[in-house]
């Protein structure tokens, strides 16, 4: 057995497998690590046709420390294989961790652009994969740009965002300018070995808006994802490019604080020449921390396909105890809407894992009934309703318990005339009954919609204590914890609000093997 040397290293490493197999509420279709911790999806690529994720991960329990970067491959975004661990740190700049980073294909040859932490500061590493990206080697000129731009006071200086361009390579690095606001610095290269430093894409305001709001920039940019979502490419044309379908680019990142994780947000804007003209800002994914440091890639059919990072809302001796942490959201496909922003469905793939299918509807909503034939904690609903002005409808999942002690959380979608502190039409998740754990966090998540003529198309993914939820092409993210394993589904309303039509399935499992903390070696750790 391995020596147990983190403090919060409580539980045996070779326990961690069982323990966090036997969590109820851990994930049944969602990507998780084999045990321990993850976090941010790194990677993410699509390579002679199978899918690659790689992932911030710490084997040695449900606490971050000392990550490597754990490894997945897929031929369809649904069912994974786990491979052998790719990164992990080696004595020189990234003997403290291989942080966050993107795969790129250097002519022919997959090439990985990561942060290297050394005491407390990162710095750009870059290391190259066998042609079935299965083993990875340091790059000897590691780290490839020894420090932050000089002269620049920076809050701190980590992930990549790594591209083509022409004839060369360019990058971004997320940071932040003390006193300013979150940043994004270009480099180009020939080589992806010796980097050119250009300047700040762009410099946030952190003295702008609310330091409590949920879209507030945060003086700090991690995990920055520049893309285009028409069919140009990045850096394809001038600011003023008329180019049909090709004008609008997005620059996503996740706003940090003093070591707070605050949220994702992105700015629709231009990049061109050496920078990126912002037009709006916008929240990401209305769960806020729950899909955190999300990082695209576009597939070879096209696609822009994200994942992001489903923190916990447990307390970390809970994460601790349950042997793991940290969960992988569903692919989703991101494109531009009517309105200018970005729209999420999940990849169609997932549909593949349906089972046992109900169809309810069209009805009324009438003032609270649970539905029959349609519970568990593993589901796919599909809604398309209707609301009369001045009306609510709910839906209540995972619900547990009788009067007594009971366990609900509920989807309120508002078609209101916005008086009180949300806006007119809105989806709110009301997880103040969600759970009976006390030490789980039971805030409310809420944004606003667009119910053009009151029509709302919902879908909601529930796997045990993972929801995703998107509503209208808005997505919201979150997390919760029932104590008492309810599996009721409820619909209720405020008003007239008519169900044209409920589809419902249970959603299968993706792993059934027991799996091994150290893909690809012997059980003996
Ligand atoms: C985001 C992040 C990144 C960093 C990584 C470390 O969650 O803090 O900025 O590279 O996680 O695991």
């Amino acid at each position: 057995m391995t020596e147990l040397t983190h403090p919060l290293a409580t539980v045996p490493q070779d326990e961690l497998v069982a323990r966090a197999e036997a969590d109820p509420h851990r994930p049944r279709f969602h990507f998780v690590s084999p045990a321990g911790w993850l976090n941010d999806p790194n990677g993410v690529s699509q390579w002679n046709g199978t899918y690659h994720l790689f992932y911030q991960y710490n084997p040695e329990g449900a606490f971050h420390h000392r990550i490597l970067w754990g490894h997945a491959t897929s031929t369809d975004l649904v069912n994974w294989a786990d491979q052998p661990v790719a990164l992990e740190p080696s004595e020189g700049p990234d003997t403290d961790g291989c942080w966050s980073g993107v795969l790129v294909d250097d002519g022919g040859t997959p090439t990985l652009v990561y942060s290297g932490r050394h005491g407390e500061r990162e710095l750009p590493c870059v290391a190259v994969g066998s042609p079935d990206l299965l083993t990875w080697t340091k790059a000897p000129e590691n780290p490839v740009i020894p420090a932050p731009p000089a002269g620049v006071d920076v809050t701190a200086y980590r992930d990549h965002c790594v591209w083509r361009e022409g004839s060369v390579w360019r990058q971004l690095v997320g940071s932040g300018i003390r006193g300013r606001g979150g940043t994004a610095f270009l480099y180009e290269s020939a080589d992806l070995r010796r980097w050119d430093y250009i300047g700040p894409l762009f410099i946030g305001d952190a003295a702008s808006g609310d330091p409590t709001a949920t879209d507030w920039q945060g003086t700090m940019w991690e995990c920055v994802d520049l893309f285009s979502t028409g069919e140009g490419t990045l850096g394809a044309g001038p600011f003023d490019d008329p180019t049909p379908g090709g004008g609008t680019d997005v620059l996503v990142f996740s706003a940090w604080h003093d070591g707070d994780t605050r949220h994702p947000l992105y700015w629709t804007g231009r990049y061109a020449g050496d920078s990126f003209k912002p037009r709006e800002l916008h929240r990401l994914d209305y769960g806020g921390r729950y899909f955190y440091a999300p990082q695209s890639f576009a597939d070879e059919s096209g696609r822009r396909v994200m994942f992001g990072w489903l923190q916990e809302g447990r307390t970390e001796a809970a994460m601790v105890e349950s042997g793991w942490s940290g969960v992988m959201s569903l692919p989703r496909v991101a494109t531009l809407d009517a309105a200018g922003e970005l729209a999420f469905a999940p990849v169609p793939e997932l549909e593949s894992l349906r089972r046992d299918h109900v169809r309810i509807g069209p009805r009324t909503v009438g003032t609270g009934e649970v539905l029959a034939g349609v519970s568990g904690n593993q589901l796919d609903l599909e809604l398309n309703l209707e609301l009369e002005p001045g009306t609510v409808f709910r839906l209540g999942l995972l619900g547990g318990g009788d009067a007594g002690a009971h366990e609900e959380t509920v989807v309120e979608i508002g078609h209101l005339t916005g008086e009180g502190a949300l806006p007119a039409s809105y989806i709110l998740l009301d997880r103040s009954r969600s759970s009976l754990d006390r030490m789980v966090d039971a805030g409310p998540r809420s944004g606003a919609l667009t119910l053009a003529g009151g029509k709302l198309k919902l879908r909601v993914l529930v796997d045990r204590s993972a929801l995703e939820i998107f509503a209208n092409g808005r997505p919201l993210t979150a997390r919760a914890y029932p104590t008492l394993g309810g599996e009721r589904v409820r619909v209720s309303a405020d008003g007239n609000v008519r169900l044209h039509q409920l589809d419902a399935w249970r959603m299968d499992a993706i792993f059934d093997t027991p799996r091994n903390l150290f893909p690809g070696r012997s059980a003996a750790l």
